[in-house]
């Protein structure tokens, strides 16, 4: 039997520098994408994937996403004054039940495996999930509802991974496949930012992940890795050497909101997809392609 994944780890304390000078002022997880942060989306995805509890990695500059989940006092009160119940009701839907949202601060943005790290008095003893929020994973069943379902199968600890075209596994962590069975992928190894020539495929592992508590032990060891960062990946690959691991080729399309064009791609994508704006959104676009 597996422990069932209650808890997720959002880490935001990255300083968004591919988005500048937006990110000044803004953090990047609350830009928006149509009409609600991209961190909004991130949430109804874990949501849908059964998670109880959610744990951000914070730094500074980022207290405007913890006020996001909060009540709006004035705000409400208008809302309500001026009959708006709708867009009121739709609002409260959207918050938190009190007590659901933990907040740890990371201090110094030392790389993604330490703002895990950060995370791990709140996590505990059990298996977590960990979702990276400028990636918006739009598909049919949430992205990490699929990698939830294929770890009631395997236990241990999964990876998101797409395909990607070969000249850019510079950006991602890379697996080394093992075999495949459908979407389930068993692993030899995985590697973090390698060039084109190095990387073992073209299996980049997206920001969402299953994980052992185990991984908190590895990480205490605080080692840099490529860039000079305390990379997840690294640890993820000792922790493959002990423990059940498997990637999983999720069904969906994937937006880096963390990057400009990504973000435009999401803002147009997803407001085509909209019923109560999609017309307008082709319209609009149409007569700017002229
Ligand atoms: P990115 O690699 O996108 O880094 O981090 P970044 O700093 O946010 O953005 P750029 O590259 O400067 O534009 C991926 C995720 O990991 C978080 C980020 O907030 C983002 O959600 N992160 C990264 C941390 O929380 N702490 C870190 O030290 C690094």
């Amino acid at each position: 039997m597996t422990k069932p994944i209650r808890k997720a780890v959002l880490p935001v304390a990255g300083l968004g520098t591919r988005v500048l000078p937006g990110t000044k002022m803004v953090p990047k997880e609350l830009l928006n994408v149509v009409d609600r942060p991209i961190l909004a989306y991130t949430v109804a995805e874990a949501r849908a994937a059964g998670i109880e509890h959610f744990v951000f990695v914070t730094g500074r500059g980022k207290q405007a996403i913890e006020d996001y989940f909060d009540h709006h006092v004035e705000l409400e009160a208008q809302l309500a004054a001026k009959g708006k119940t709708g867009q009121l009701d739709e609002l409260l839907a959207e918050l938190p039940r009190p007590g659901e949202m933990s907040f740890v601060r990371q201090m110094q943005p030392l790389g993604l495996g330490h703002a895990v790290w950060c995370a791990r008095d709140v996590v505990g003893d059990e298996p977590f999930a960990v979702l990276l929020p400028d990636d918006i994973v739009d598909g049919e069943t949430s992205c990490l509802k699929q990698l939830v379902d294929a770890f009631g199968q395997t236990g241990g600890n999964l990876v998101a991974v797409e395909e990607v075209p070969h000249q850019e596994t510079r950006k991602y962590g890379v697996i080394d496949p093992a075999g495949r069975d459908g979407r389930l992928i068993s692993m030899k190894g995985m590697v973090e930012k390698p060039s084109p020539d190095q990387a073992p495929s073209n299996l980049a592992i997206i920001g969402r992940y299953i994980l052992q508590p185990e991984i908190f032990d590895l990480l205490s060891a605080q080692e840099k890795g490529a860039g000079g960062e305390i990379q997840l990946t690294d640890s993820m690959a000792k922790l493959m050497t002990r423990q059940p691991f498997h990637a999983y080729a999720y069904d969906g399309v994937r937006y880096d909101c963390g990057d400009k064009i990504g973000l435009l791609r999401a803002n147009v994508a997803l407001a085509l997809k909209r019923p109560d704006l999609g017309a307008a959104a082709r319209r609009a676009i149409e007569d700017l392609l002229g």
